[in-house]
């Protein structure tokens, strides 16, 4: 490699011909120690759904990229994010992963905080020098923005805005929300953490990944052919990168969908009820866009971490990087508010049979992404992974690769950034 600040030529591409990753994006510490300081510095990060916050003085905690982070609705309704560290000597003042308090008290001295974030109570204040004062001692928060539900920060101080951030991503999104008739979606209770043992980078490119499927899903597959499910169609769709790094698989699949394909074991009643919700679906939004939110599969990466996987079910799933070898997966089952019973149990099985850690798909997937990084590290001969699938054509399958090939272009567009606060800011790649 020949390189200026040993950051750049890790990602190699020569247009319709050839693109290549250097394997050492996923074992080498300094590619995550700047990773750090480019992407998850300046970059939209998720934090949470406001559903999981919807009663003033419900709360959740959350780490992210490192940083312990309280996300909460405050006794008068408004939505904030704080860092979760006392402003005295740093302690966390909320250790719990979710809850409703109208305070935070620090363990360590008793420092007392507001859920708006204002200090209200020390303990011994006569001790303090004059000018010490309440009011500048309250929580601090990081700049956070809500789109539709979802809730993000930036650490950076000069990321555009979130919607400018998200907007090649925009309709995709919105056809995730448009599933419910009223726009309003929540968090089901529950979550799933779970250790990987790969890169994040790996994850990212296993949950933009339809070339693997039939390859190490067969279980899956056989098992939903049993229960009845038509997969003579196979899967059959594209591989998008939309800009900014996002990018998607959008697919037909014989997975049930609860806006517009029934599953075989379905009641009757159910059934009706299905074909009525995607019957005013398209009396709300159209034919085309109707389409995009019942009868289309995505698996949708908002750059950098957040996967939006719209297929046996609809999960959030985010990924924590916490060493250069191990990633935290956290994830969450979304559904629409209001949904029946039935639907909803379809929903919570699909759910946990493909997508959450105990169910068909995700502990094959491990077991892959572990095997990636095994070999990166025993493989010393071999540099550069092949990422070239589809090159050159004009639609990409959802076989191919470009979605990761647009995950890659941005990545090494940020890590190679000379100015690291300004790497992904203003000059992000179209
Ligand atoms: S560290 Fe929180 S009160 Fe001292
Ligand atoms: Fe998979």
């Amino acid at each position: 490699m020949s390189d200026s600040n040993g950051f750049e030529d890790l990602v190699v591409e020569t247009p319709g011909v050839d693109f290549r990753v250097h394997r050492s994006v996923f074992t080498d510490e300094r590619y995550l120690e700047r990773e750090k300081k480019t992407i998850f510095t300046n970059g939209w990060l998720y934090v949470g759904h406001a559903s999981e916050v919807r009663n003033p003085g419900d709360f959740i905690t959350r780490t992210i990229v490192g940083e312990r982070l309280i996300m909460c609705r405050d006794t008068g309704g408004e939505l904030r994010v704080f860092f979760n560290s006392c402003r005295h000597r740093g302690a966390l003042v909320c250790r719990e992963p979710s809850g409703n308090t109208a305070r935070f008290r620090c363990l360590y001295h008793a420092w007392t905080y507001r859920n708006s974030g204002e200090l209200v109570a020390v303990a011994e204040r006569a001790s303090f020098p004059e000018g010490f004062s309440l009011e500048d001692n309250g929580l601090e928060s990081p700049r956070f923005e809500v789109y539709r539900d979802f809730v993000f920060l930036t650490f950076g101080a000069d990321a555009s805005p979130l919607q400018d951030y998200l907007a090649p991503v925009l309709p995709y999104l919105d056809s995730i929300v448009d599933q419910s008739l009223t726009g309003d979606m929540e968090v089901l209770m529950g979550s799933h953490l779970y250790r990987m043992g790969g890169n994040w980078k790996l994850i990212v490119e296993n949950s933009l990944d339809g070339y693997h499927g039939f390859a190490v899903h067969q279980t899956y597959f056989k098992y939903l052919a049993g229960r009845g499910y038509d997969l003579d169609g196979g899967l059959e769709g594209v591989g998008l990168s939309l800009g900014n790094g996002h990018a998607m698989l959008r697919y037909k699949a014989p997975f049930g969908r609860s806006v517009a394909r029934p599953w075989p074991a379905m009641s009757e009643q159910a059934r009706q009820r299905v074909e009525t919700i995607a019957s005013e679906l398209v009396d709300k939004h159209g034919e085309e866009k109707a389409d995009l939110i019942t009868k289309t599969s995505k698996n949708i990466l908002i750059y950098p971490n957040l996967l939006i996987i719209d297929a046996a079910s609809l999960q959030i799933r985010i990924l924590d990087p916490i060493a250069v070898d191990h990633t935290d997966v956290s994830a969450w089952c979304l559904a629409p508010v209001g949904e029946e019973e039935e639907l909803r149990q379809h929903r919570i099985q699909g759910y946990l049979e493909f997508l959450g850690p105990g169910g068909f798909a995700t502990p094959d997937d491990n077991e892959v992404i572990e095997a990636c990084q095994e070999g990166y590290g025993q493989v010393r001969g071999i540099e550069w992974s092949i990422v070239s699938k589809g090159m050159g054509k004009e639609v990409p399958s959802m076989t191919d690769e470009e979605q990761m090939r647009g995950f890659w272009r941005q990545w090494q567009h940020d890590v190679a950034g000379t100015n690291e606060a300004a790497a992904v800011t203003g000059g992000r790649q179209g």
